[in-house]
């Protein structure tokens, strides 16, 4: 993976599906990486894994909805590993159901772990970035940002706010040496979608021309092409496989 070896990544959600892939296949390219998620156990899972490979691997406890929580981590991120290269923030829930049952607080919980999270993330680590004038930063969108979804309103509305986060940020930065993109995946075989209505899942797949989900490490080899020495890029592709095609915006 060029450009990877010895760059610090900051991955949130990093104890399972994309986040858990992403961390290994950067740590493959011979990056450091801290992991952060709300669920430690599988955080720390990934960590002994990517420790057999000689990288270092950092465990946080963080939820993103915090921001004092996600400075904390990205402050001993720093102290520990040096500092932070590579942010993806992709920590992410999922929940189905028609607009007028979702309840204020479901409605806000989406807003606040997707993008409440990467505003976090992105004020957290971008100081540190601005000082040394490189740094990648990457969000987990999704396809529903683009196409909507049948009761999945507060997700894809979350995910349309990555969108314009990304663009906004993007041109924000563009004459600096930080790069803003964001990854838009279809349906991706990840616990997530593992605990989606089996009919939905059923129909997804039907409706790919592959007839078959993606798989995380699609994605996480999309997260990590952003991170090499690349000029910085503000470019759309528009999934047409309706599948794990990343949508770099
Ligand atoms: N799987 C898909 O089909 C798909 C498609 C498009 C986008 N996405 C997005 O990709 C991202 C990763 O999803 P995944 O499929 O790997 O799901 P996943 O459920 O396998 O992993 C999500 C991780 O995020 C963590 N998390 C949840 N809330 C958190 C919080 N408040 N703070 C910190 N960590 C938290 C979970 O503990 C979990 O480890 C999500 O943002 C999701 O919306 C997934």
């Amino acid at each position: 993976m060029p450009g990877v070896a010895g760059k610090i990544a900051f991955i949130t959600g990093a104890g399972s599906g994309i986040g858990r892939a992403t961390a290994r296949v950067l740590a493959q390219g011979g990056a450091d990486v801290a992991l952060c998620d709300i669920n430690l156990a599988a955080a720390e899972e990934v960590a002994r894994e990517i420790g057999t490979t000689g990288r270092r691997a950092i465990v946080l406890r963080v939820d993103v909805t915090r921001l004092d929580e996600v400075t904390s981590a990205v402050e001993k991120t720093q102290r520990d590993l040096g500092r932070v290269d590579i942010l993806l923030s992709n920590a992410g829930i999922a929940e189905q159901a028609p607009l007028i049952e979702i309840t204020e607080e479901q409605w806000d919980r989406m807003f606040n772990v997707h993008l409440t999270g990467a505003y976090n993330c992105f004020r957290a680590v971008l100081p540190g970035m601005r000082q040394r004038n490189w740094g990648r930063l990457v969000s987990t969108s999704s396809m529903g940002a683009f196409t909507g979804g049948v009761r999945l309103s507060h997700y894809c509305a979350a995910k349309a706010g990555i969108a314009g986060l990304t663009i906004s940020m993007a041109s924000e930065l563009a004459r600096t040496g930080i790069t803003v993109n964001a990854v838009a995946p279809g349906v991706i075989d990840t616990p997530m979608v593992q605990e989606s209505p089996p009919r939905w899942v059923e129909r997804m797949t039907k409706s790919i021309p592959m007839r078959r989900l993606g798989k995380p490490e699609d994605i996480a080899y999309a997260v990590a092409l952003p991170s090499p020495e690349l000029a910085p890029v503000i470019n759309a592709t528009f999934p047409f496989n309706r599948m794990s095609a990343p949508f770099h915006v």
